[in-house]
């Protein structure tokens, strides 16, 4: 089924080929994923039976990008009470099998203690609790694009780091969720996309975003960036989040750092686009945030199509040389000019940070 039905309540908008997607959904007990290591050269979806496959899903980054893990993990969550509902050891151990996939994005901790907890009363809870935080994910992309397409000027130049579009979330996105609102409301922009080495989430998921969306664009090599401030080729910044600590700080793809030194350098706009499901009250600043470490693997091999069209993986680095593969890094708050979320723009401080999560909504 590629259609998906949601409802009503919530607008959909990501379409492939004319028809509409989710990034995350469900079907019966199985968990439906648009398989992220396949695109931009072939659009596929991974069925995951179990919530060890949606485990390894997400360990393999088959769903990958802060929103979409989130959904995905709260799926396994209910999935794991639909396979053995009576059984509280079996269901203890798949939680933490699927908090140990990946550290650093909040929205996978928030999923799976939501879906958890409405599981306690019924198996059926969790699955509908599951339901809800991708449906509350569409909704929160939705309103993200709204707030922040108002810092958006007519002729705008952006630049973007990794891939915080549709694909990082169920639905919209959050970086990417103001500047598909704002080429809707017809503003005249131009993207830089950050290519995002290793695993070039900018170049080959960002990109297959826009082009779909038809907005005009051009892949930029990672270290790049500062370059093209300094020319004065870029108006603002705008980037995701995998979590966001009490004071501000933010932890995002590796590479987003240097991309925010730069812009307070050459004082362009630094923001931060992120659902208040990213934000962390307990971890008090982005030195308690975990920071995923990954194989070298992925820093020693690329894949890529070739000539004859067949997709190849390619060593592109010094045999036999070790790698380091930090995943994400902490942007200070002091370098982001703004947060955007979906209740609101705020300054990233803790005063306001704790009003938002406060704010009855
Ligand atoms: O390693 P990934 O591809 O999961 O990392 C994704 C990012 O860093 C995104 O920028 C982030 O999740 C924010 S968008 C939800």
């Amino acid at each position: 089924m590629g259609l998906v039905m949601i409802n009503e309540k919530y607008q959909v908008r990501m379409k492939v080929n004319g028809e509409h997607y989710l990034t995350v959904w469900m079907e019966g007990q199985t968990v439906c994923l648009i398989d992220q290591n396949a695109l931009p050269f072939n659009f596929s979806v991974y069925r995951s039976k179990t919530y060890m496959e949606t485990c390894h899903a997400i360990r393999s980054m088959i769903v990958r990008g802060a929103g979409a893990i989130g959904a995905a993990a709260g799926y396994a969550m209910a999935q794991a009470f639909m396979e053995a509902p009576d059984d509280i050891d079996f269901i203890q151990k798949a939680r933490l099998t699927i908090e140990n996939t990946r550290p650093t994005a909040q929205n996978l901790f928030y999923a799976v203690q939501r879906v958890y907890e409405a599981g306690q009363t019924s198996t059926q809870n969790a699955l509908t609790e599951a339901g809800e935080i991708a449906r509350e994910n569409i909704d929160d992309g939705r309103k993200i694009g709204e707030y922040g397409n108002e810092l958006i000027p007519e002729k705008a130049r952006l630049e973007t780091h990794c891939n915080a579009g549709w694909l990082a979330f169920v639905d919209y996105g959050s970086a990417l969720s103001p500047i598909y609102i704002a080429k809707e409301k017809g503003k005249d922009i131009f993207v830089y996309v950050d290519e995002t080495r290793p695993r070039a989430q900018g170049a080959r998921l960002t990109a297959w975003e826009l082009k779909n969306e038809k907005i005009p664009h051009a892949i930029i090599p990672d270290n790049a960036g500062a370059h093209l401030m300094q020319q004065g080729k870029i108006d603002m910044i705008i980037v995701g989040a995998d979590r966001i600590a009490a004071n501000g700080d933010v932890a995002n793809k590796i590479g987003t750092l240097e991309k925010a030194i730069a812009a307070k350098t050459f004082g362009i706009p630094f923001y931060v686009a992120a659902p208040v499901s990213t934000i962390d009250l307990d971890c008090p600043d982005g030195a308690s945030i975990t920071i995923e470490e990954r194989s070298e693997e992925e820093v020693h091999y690329q894949t890529g199509l070739s000539d004859k069209g067949e997709i190849h993986k390619v060593m592109v680095s010094n045999p036999g040389s070790p790698a380091f593969n930090p995943a994400f890094d902490v942007t200070p708050a002091s370098y982001v000019s703004a947060i955007i979320t979906n209740r609101g723009i705020i300054k990233p401080e803790k005063e306001a940070i704790k009003s938002l999560m406060n704010m009855v909504t």
